[in-house]
């Protein structure tokens, strides 16, 4: 058995907890009492100005997280990733995302082998397979250049791919069409290739392990849409398929050419994997040139989490305001809300980041945990969300601590008209994080004037805690900083809670049962061992099929 204390057995964490029972701070007391704290409770790393003033902590608050950040050793297992150690103790691997991103002249060893060079041959190889798409000289089966690339793949395999085209739009060659197909439901790749021409589309499959079902099937009906475009020669499939995994035997199964596929290693995780080889659609979309200046932009953030000290060390101060709230104050979720149409698919791709790297119940030595871990994470673009959800935040009764995100510029090549538009999106962030810090008291809203009924309802309390990330103008490589900033969060809080952020045995039960019960949908089979409610549920869909 472990000998490490349970977490709350630890002084620092009975020391929160008696801070915490002194009281929740008041934003507005805190700034009454300390207006240097605007420029006081901001760190920057990169391009990033991340302003967590608007916080429900005090020095004191934030000295006693430090302490507990010491106590549970965050540096060191940082320091033990970084050196590639199986930090990923349920499934004995290195967890090198970091190392994707390092310069050529590195070192990086897993098992005593430097991994850097093979990173840098594959994103070599991509790079000129990327350029060869983008000029055409990468051409279909018949000889027409490629005009439509679909990444099929689903959780980490589409969703950093699929959030980073989006983020990263106003860069890419707008004469390639990209699409992203995910779900199992054949609708998905319906839509995405019923106007395409087979022709000119390029499949890249994109599976680590290349046994997930949902990609497998996707994969398989759209090389029998592609032959059925082509006239069913099997050749085609050499023109008009890649895979990205780290599993060569699957790939040749499957009938992709050796020479089409691009590596990657166990030591990436699923989630942690769109600046490797997953990343080949979106680097056909921005190019090589853009996909470095990214995978710098993560590499900042990297340099600067390993070596900031941790007052200054942004993904440690925000993982530890997480725990705050988290632990100590009841909150159950945490709302990510960027002011960029760009950053639509952002959040959806933090979910799966956080979510299945925390969202975990027991501790690295397989003690079920006396305490909160991951919460969930949700939010979509402001200022839609205003006209949504956020009187939820505002009024409430649960505490929803968020992060705004904005950018100082629009992208260059809208319009001078639209450009305009930036100063009323980016009012309506600050406006917000300011009516949730600060809300309107009983007495202002009397003061308007407000009937006397009314004022109840129209009274904000205010005290909702936000952090504000700012920065230029969203580019790769500031998309990038943004990526591994939240990465080396959710390890800070990982490695308060004591578990192992990178397994994710979770998701398999589900995709077990799903095994078995399919043949009971399609061909009526008794499914041993069902649950009565679940067999009801069939019996239903059956009958519901055949009508
Ligand atoms: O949902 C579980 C999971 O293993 C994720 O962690 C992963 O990103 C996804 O499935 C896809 O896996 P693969 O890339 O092996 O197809």
């Amino acid at each position: 058995m472990s000998d490490t204390p349970l977490l709350t057995r630890r002084p620092q964490w009975t020391a929160l907890e008696d801070h915490r029972a002194q009281g929740v701070p008041e934003l507005r007391e805190l700034f009454a009492a300390d207006p240097a704290r605007a420029e006081r409770y901001v760190v920057r790393v990169g391009d990033l100005r991340i302003d967590y003033s608007k916080n429900l902590v005090t020095d004191e608050t934030l000295a006693l997280l430090r302490e507990l950040a010491a106590a549970t050793d965050v540096f060191g297992l940082r320091d033990a990733m970084f050196r590639g150690e199986r930090i990923n103790v349920t499934e004995r691997r290195a967890v090198l995302h970091t190392a994707l991103r390092a310069p050529a002249d590195a070192v990086v060893e897993v098992d005593g082998e430097n991994v850097v060079p093979q990173v840098h041959a594959v994103l070599a190889k991509m790079g000129d397979f990327a350029e060869r798409v983008r000029s055409g000289e990468w051409t279909g089966h018949t000889g027409r250049r490629i005009r439509n690339v679909v990444n099929i793949g689903i959780g980490g395999s589409d969703l950093g791919p699929a959030m980073a085209y989006e983020a990263l739009r106003a860069y890419t060659a707008r004469d390639l069409t990209f699409r992203f197909v995910s779900n199992v439901d054949g609708a998905d790749l319906h839509e995405a290739v019923r106007d395409l021409d087979p022709a000119e589309t390029l499949f890249i499959v994109a599976s680590k392990t290349f046994t997930t079902i949902e990609t497998i099937t996707n994969a398989t009906s759209a090389r029998s849409w592609l032959l059925a475009g082509l006239g069913g020669e099997e050749k085609a499939v050499a023109k008009h398929f890649v895979a990205l995994s780290t599993n060569a035997e699957k790939v040749t199964g499957f009938g992709i050419d050796p020479d089409n596929m691009f590596e990657f290693w166990d030591w990436v995780g699923g989630r942690y994997s769109y600046d490797s080889a997953i990343g080949l659609s979106l680097m056909i979309a921005i190019g090589p040139d853009r996909f470095r200046e990214m995978l710098d932009g993560f590499r900042t953030v990297d340099e600067h989490f390993r070596s900031a000290p941790a007052e200054a060390n942004a993904p440690l101060v925000l993982g530890l305001l997480g725990v705050w709230y988290n632990n100590f104050l009841d909150a159950q979720s945490h709302a990510v809300l960027p002011y960029s149409h760009y950053l639509s698919k952002f959040t959806a791709y933090l979910q799966q980041l956080d979510m299945e790297s925390n969202g975990k119940s027991v501790d690295r030595a397989g003690r079920g945990v006396e305490w909160q871990t991951g919460p969930v994470v949700w939010g979509t673009p402001g200022t839609n969300g205003q006209h949504a959800y956020y009187q939820l935040i505002h009024q409430g009764t649960k505490l929803i601590p968020a992060d705004l995100i904005g950018f100082a510029r629009p992208v260059a090549e809208l319009s001078d008209g639209l450009k305009a538009q930036h100063d009323l999106l980016m009012a309506n962030l600050f406006a917000q994080g300011q009516a949730l810090a600060f809300g309107k008291t009983e007495d202002e809203v009397r003061a308007e004037g407000v009937p006397e009924e009314q004022v109840p309802h129209r009274t904000f309390r205010g005290n909702h805690p936000t952090t504000t990330i700012l920065a230029a103008e969203l580019t790769p490589s500031v998309l990038g900083q943004l990526i591994a900033l939240y990465e080396h969060k959710v390890f800070v809080q990982g490695a308060i809670w004591d578990i192992d952020s990178f397994d994710q045995w979770g998701v398999e039960l589900g995709k077990v049962l799903a095994r078995r019960v399919e043949p009971a949908l399609t061909q009526g089979t008794e499914v041993p061992g069902l649950d009565a409610s679940t067999a009801a549920l069939v019996a239903a869909y059956r009958d519901l099929k055949e009508v």
